[in-house]
């Protein structure tokens, strides 16, 4: 059985005080989930250290929303995967696609980061997905087969034992847009046994996270779907009552 993980992802947002008053309200949400669901946010680097010092002893877990390929030296701008393990990260977002397009991460990148945060002890979380204009012309599986090949060839199959997927569609990524719940099972689904492929074992066990436009409204029925394993959330993930809708949707499908 996979346990369930709802991940918070606040991109660009917010200040010391709402950090704090959401951390605040999430460490119980997190404590009485555990038992069923992991839950933990990934926040900007600059609020890692106010999340740890908040969440620490608690069930909430915390990552990184990027992580650079070294672990230290002259790259202004950068944070390494051993200073987000000093500071208590479980997660490292790796390959968003706000990333992979503005930042022009192409897959061997997104490879390069998920291998520095798996030798370093963080979890990497891999983004994956396609645009709409990839969508409408029905080539969902091949871009993100060749963006989960390109870690299967740095990293092997075997790594993805200690790694989770996001399927993020890009067309759904605050727009509102979510995919159907048949879509997102379908690919979610398409993703596991592209995995199985290579390896049955690892492609069981793995969690495949949903993300763009998940919320209160629409986790219950996303999270129900058989090989959906939890959520990636933007927006939802700022507000403490949407997010722990979303939580409790988790629960209730573990
Ligand atoms: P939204 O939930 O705001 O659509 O963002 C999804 C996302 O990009 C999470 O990483």
């Amino acid at each position: 059985m996979r346990k369930p993980l709802v991940m918070g992802n606040w991109k660009l947002n917010g200040t010391k005080d709402s950090v704090t008053a959401l951390v605040n309200a999430l460490v119980p949400a997190a404590n009485d989930a555990s038992a069923k669901a992991d839950v933990a946010v990934c926040a900007p680097a600059v609020f890692i250290g106010m999340v740890e010092n908040l969440a620490q002893g608690s069930k909430l877990l915390w990552g990184s929303e990027d992580c650079d390929v070294h672990t230290s030296g002259a790259y202004t701008g950068e944070n390494s995967p051993t200073m987000l393990k000093e500071f208590g990260c479980t997660y490292a977002i790796v390959g968003h696609s706000e990333r992979r397009d503005y930042h022009k991460e192409s897959n061997e990148c997104v490879a390069a980061k998920y291998k520095a945060a798996q030798e370093n002890g963080l979890i990497p979380v891999l983004c994956v997905g396609e645009s709409e204009q990839e969508f409408d012309a029905g080539k969902t599986m091949d871009v993100v087969k060749a963006e989960l090949k390109a870690v299967i060839d740095l990293c092997g199959i075997e790594s993805f034992a200690n790694a989770v997927i996001a399927y993020e569609p890009i067309w759904a990524i605050g727009t509102g847009k979510t995919a159907t719940p048949e879509i997102a099972q379908k690919v979610h689904s398409d993703i596991r046994a592209y995995l199985a492929s290579f390896d049955a074992e690892v492609a069981a066990k793995v969690q495949i996270l949903y993300g763009g436009s998940c919320n209160a409204k629409t986790a219950p029925e996303l999270f129900s779907q058989a090989d959906i394993d939890g959520g990636l959330v933007g927006g939802a993930s700022l507000k403490a009552d949407d997010f722990k809708s979303i939580i409790a949707a988790a629960v209730a499908n573990a």
